[in-house]
């Protein structure tokens, strides 16, 4: 990190206090309340998590055991319990007498709307299950959801955890070849996918994308369930293909769900780092459920009889996971969905829906605020947002500029704003406010949750203090129960990549670089690694760097994030030819490789620049300069020192081109 992020981070000074109103109602009020949390979960760490975890989980076989460290880092958590998810989300709330309650409002881009009540998406929920079952699909058997923002891509989730299948979710917006990649490496049985996804006017082609893959490898998959929802001509594969509503009509909706152990595989979701193909990381079933309930209770203060919760995630990402598919179904909340861009048919598309549904609480990405920040002030002052009492955001640092607009013009000065800290791999938050508890700083995602211990530690692992004025890494001390438990078929990875930096010690390395300033408060700073994070989607440069190399007119690649005002960062790529530059026509040839790169990982990941260069700048070892380029990409002055280059003219080259 720079010194200049670093000081401009810890200069934030505005201090913005519970409202009375705000915490007089909260679950959790006043920092007395939440230090006393912190306390107990110090003075007994496992009671703790114990007592949470009988408080809001409904156990079929109750556990004895809490916290199994045995072979560290493979810990578990509840071992000898036994439970299922799709209960906990779905059958204990009509158990309750909330089966008419809407879990799911629904809105699509054209205008269609749909309300599935709690009955409604068990049913439905049950009705796929027993057709996953009559197609073989077993306890533990994966099954792969390639779908677009629409209730039945949470009823698939909910299905596979009924009948205890591991799903993986493939975010819509992934290529075909990204797809077969994933179906592979999890072996997947059943593919369930759409005929199209409608988003800023334009039909998203999942199935051709998903006969694509197959047609290329992925021997294991049996059967493709697929939805009608775009009325787009498809091509169909008798046997194999079967239409998702035919099911709904065929199947019972008797469909007890399975007991499994709370270590059971509930989903494997990959993501991107900085080395290889994107790992699956793999989260447990009961310790997953826990992070979902209580962080919906302590940081979205969810009171499911009154509030409507939003979260515009895709249910591809790890967010739409924990705050679509199973955290607001397991409190029992009524939650709105949308599939669309937020701009259309204009730019209040999402106030309008806030509106209508009286949304109450609403969690977006900071990149989704700038955009709409900049679509002006009169878009959402056509609508009233009065029924919101909570905003949130997550993804990326929220720089202090967008905080505001979004605290003063979307909560009118009113609402709370919850910056949460986390990650695939950590599942639900770890490091936010509680908005009945903690004052605010625009840009800082606050404290750790209760329970949680969370450090910033320098290089040897020790501890850098708060209001040192110095970063750190970004650490986990000890295990909690929703922590990612391994790499999918890959043990030795999970180990490499997030327990060997500090030799000795069992220290959860985020790969965040954070400081925290004198009230201790988290600030986190950017990656130490070579992920970059367009418009809120994780991605690894060396993935796009595979996509750009596999090009046959390429030879090397190097792929750099360089700040952008919306996106957060943009991709920069540096491209050398095979045959050099000369004879090609270079826009035409940039064209080719931002469609190429589409095909390889998805249009998300497309460079936003190119530059033709003649050679990388590296060192004598071979390593290219990343910094360096960055730099270069930024068109800032260049202060490292060149010295160790191998060739001095590169830089010039790469300089004069700037
Ligand atoms: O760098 C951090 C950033 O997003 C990374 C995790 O990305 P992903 O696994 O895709 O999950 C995104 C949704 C949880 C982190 O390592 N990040 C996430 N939330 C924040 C953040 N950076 C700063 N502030 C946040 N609130």
């Amino acid at each position: 990190m720079s010194d200049e992020t670093l000081e401009s981070v810890l200069s934030e000074q505005r201090i913005f206090p519970v409202p009375d109103s705000f915490a007089g109602r909260a679950r959790i009020s006043g920092m007395e309340q939440y230090r006393e949390m912190v306390r107990r979960a110090e003075a007994d760490y496992e009671g703790f998590w114990a007592e949470q975890a009988r408080a809001e989980l409904d156990w079929e076989t109750p556990f004895s055991e809490v916290l199994d460290e045995s072979r560290p880092p493979f810990y578990r958590w509840f071992a000898d319990g036994r439970l299922n998810v799709s209960y906990n989300c779905l059958d204990r709330h009509i158990e309750a007498g909330a089966g008419d309650r809407p879990a799911i409002r629904w809105e699509g881009e054209p205008g269609d709307t749909r309300t599935l009540t709690y009955r409604e998406l068990r049913d439905e929920a049950a009705r796929l299950g027993n057709a996953l079952k009559s197609y073989g699909v077993a306890k533990g058997d994966r099954v792969v959801i390639y779908m677009p923002m629409v209730p039945e891509a949470v009823v698939a989730m909910q299905a596979c955890a009924r009948i205890g299948a591991t799903h993986s979710v493939v975010f819509g917006g992934f290529s075909a070849e990204a797809l077969k990649d994933r179906i592979e490496d999890a072996e997947a049985k059943v593919v369930i996918s759409a005929d199209g996804g409608i988003r800023g006017g334009k039909t998203i082609d999942l199935k051709a994308n998903v006969d694509r893959a197959l047609g290329e490898g992925c021997p294991t998959v049996e059967r493709v369930v697929v939805l009608q929802r775009a009325e787009n001509p498809i091509d169909w594969v008798a046997g194999r293909d079967i239409w998702l509503r035919e099911i709904m009509a065929e199947e019972s909706a008797d469909c007890p769900p399975e007991p499994v152990e709370a270590e059971h595989p509930l989903y494997i979701l990959y993501t991107s780092g900085s080395t290889g193909k994107p790992k699956g990381v793999v989260h447990s079933s009961a310790g997953y459920l826990l992070g979902a309930i209580v962080s919906m209770k302590w940081v979205f203060d969810i009171r499911p009889e009154e509030d409507v919760f939003w979260c515009t995630a895709d249910v591809g990402w790890v967010t739409g996971h924990t705050y679509i598919a199973y955290g607001p179904t397991a409190v029992g909340a009524t939650q709105v969905m949308y599939e669309g861009a937020p701009t259309v048919p204009q730019p209040d598309r999402l106030w309008a829906i806030a509106e209508r549904t009286g949304t109450t609480v609403f969690y977006t990405a900071p990149t989704a605020i700038r955009a709409l920040m900049k679509q002006g002030e009169e878009w959402p002052a056509k609508h009233d947002l009065s029924a919101l009492r909570l905003l949130g955001t997550v993804g990326e640092p929220i720089n202090p500029e967008a905080w505001m607009w979004y605290y003063r013009v979307i909560g009118g000065e009113r609402c709370p704003i919850v910056d949460t800290w986390w990650q695939t791999e950590t599942v639900a938050h770890m490091i936010a406010p509680l908005p009945g508890a903690t004052p605010l700083k625009p840009g800082s995602c606050t404290l750790p949750l209760p329970g949680i211990q969370a450090d910033v530690v320098d290089e040897q692992g020790d501890s850098v203090p708060p209001g040192s004025g110095e970063g750190g890494l970004l650490v986990v001390r000890r295990p909690w129960p929703f922590m990612l438990r391994t790499v999918w078929g890959n043990e030795q990875r999970f180990i490499d990549t997030y327990w060997s930096y500090f030799p000795d010690q069992y220290l959860y390395l985020s790969e965040d670089q954070a400081s925290r300033d004198d009230d201790g408060y988290f600030w986190i700073l950017g990656r130490m690694d070579d992920v970059i994070n367009v418009s809120g989607h994780r991605l690894g440069t060396m993935e796009i760097e595979s996509a750009l190399v596999s090009h046959p007119e390429v030879a090397e690649a190097a792929v750099v994030g360089r700040p952008d005002d919306v996106k957060g960062t943009a991709v920069y790529a540096f491209v050398i030819l095979r045959a050099g530059r000369e004879g090609y026509d270079l826009d035409e040839l940039r064209r080719h490789l931002r469609e190429h790169v589409t095909g390889e990982i998805g249009s998300f990941a497309k460079p936003e620049e190119i530059r033709f260069a003649e050679g990388l700048p590296k060192t004598r070892s071979g390593k290219i300069m990343r910094r360096l380029l960055r730099s270069i990409a930024c068109g800032e002055e260049i202060t490292q020192d060149t010295s160790t280059l191998e060739d001095e003219e590169v830089v010039r080259q790469l300089q004069g081109r700037a």
